[in-house]
């Protein structure tokens, strides 16, 4: 078993596939962006801006980041300051949210959001060294005529750029069958599907994520374990879990790390991979994820080499990038070790 050093975990090459721009805004620009757009924020410094214990007080303060983006030059920056971070933290390939649900019921059109982060995707992927695809989450709460519409919308733009729809906010009162119509929708027009399911709302709403609602990934599934049945079909069938373990303990659904089911999860054989969802509102990035998850756990070098590794299989790329990734991650990790004068890795 090889020990990496900290420093080591944070520089491994990932994959993201649970982020969300407004989540990984940054307080500062919130702050200047709500000035210029005449937006009083509740609090006098925005470093105070991002606190909260529990998932409503989370997206309580998420209303106020996205009452403070008005234009697509807004969402323009909150985009491609969430790829400038995320290239920061190792991340080489990510398929990232966006949530107009918010913003449109401040009047502010889905077309303007996706003007912005469509622009920024295009322009990261040519100066940065991260490839980014985006996912439109529609908001739950506002129910499955909003969910059809933006299904209409996402299928109406280029797959490369808006690869997949999915659905995020509360789970608590929310009938999760009503949308599968929606699904079916973005289904027909070849978009990839998943859902936020088993966070705070229960495994049932895994099960008509992927029985009803042919979603191919599941953000969360947090309770998944809750269900052993289920958990042998995600397992059976190879569908992923998008794992979000600091996330979960900052709105307290768990004490701490260690009582994550995401060692348990991988344990059972399920497809779990580590994410940072709001790293900006949360204050931490997905190289701190590597590093928690890896002492929390006690995972070798090998165990978090693989968990990397993993991040590409449930990516949604075309099978060709997959395998380049693969290769391009694989000749990283050697040098990394070679780096910190560790052994090579098993042939
Ligand atoms: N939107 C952003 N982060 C979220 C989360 N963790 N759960 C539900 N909706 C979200
Ligand atoms: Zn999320």
């Amino acid at each position: 078993m090889t020990v990496a050093s900290d420093e080591h975990l944070r520089r491994l090459p990932k994959v993201e596939l649970h982020c969300h721009i407004e989540g990984a805004s940054r307080a500062a620009t919130i702050a200047e962006l709500a000035g210029a757009n005449g937006v009083e924020l509740p609090v006098d410094d925005p470093a105070d801006l991002y606190k909260f214990t529990s998932l409503n007080q989370f997206l309580d303060i998420y209303g106020v980041v996205c009452a403070s983006l008005q234009s697509a030059d807004d969402f323009h920056r909150i985009a491609y300051e969430c790829f400038e971070d995320a290239a920061g933290a190792g991340i080489r390939y990510c398929e990232t949210f966006f949530s107009p649900g918010f913003v449109i019921k401040l009047g502010v059109p889905v077309s303007t959001v996706w003007e912005g982060v469509s622009a920024a995707v295009v322009d990261a992927r040519a100066d940065l060294d991260i490839f980014c695809r985006m996912v439109l989450d529609f908001d739950k709460p506002s129910g499955p005529g909003h969910a059809l519409e933006m299904a209409e919308f996402a299928a109406a733009q280029d797959r490369d750029l808006l690869i997949g729809m999915g659905a995020d906010s509360v789970e608590r009162g929310v009938d999760h069958t009503v949308f599968a119509d929606a699904y079916a929708a973005a289904g027909r027009a070849g978009l990839k599907r998943t859902m936020h399911a088993g966070e705070d709302g229960p495994a049932d709403n895994i099960a008509v994520a992927v029985r009803d609602c042919g979603c191919d990934r599941i953000d969360h599934g947090f309770r998944l374990l809750d269900d052993p049945a289920l958990t042998d079909e995600i397992v059976d069938r190879r569908i992923p879990l998008t794992v979000c373990p600091t996330s979960n303990l900052i709105i307290k659904l768990v004490p701490d790390i260690e009582s994550h089911p995401f060692a348990r999860q991988r344990e059972r054989g399920v497809l779990a991979m580590l994410n940072s969802d709001d790293p900006g509102m949360m204050r931490f990035s997905l190289a701190d994820e590597y590093v928690t998850v890896a002492r929390a756990f006690g995972y070798s070098l090998e165990e978090m080499e693989a968990v990397s590794l993993d991040g590409i299989e449930a990516s949604w790329a075309p099978d060709d990038e997959k395998a380049a990734l693969r290769r391009r991650f694989e000749a990283e990790f050697d040098d990394l070790r070679s780096e910190y004068g560790l052994e090579a890795r098993a042939a």
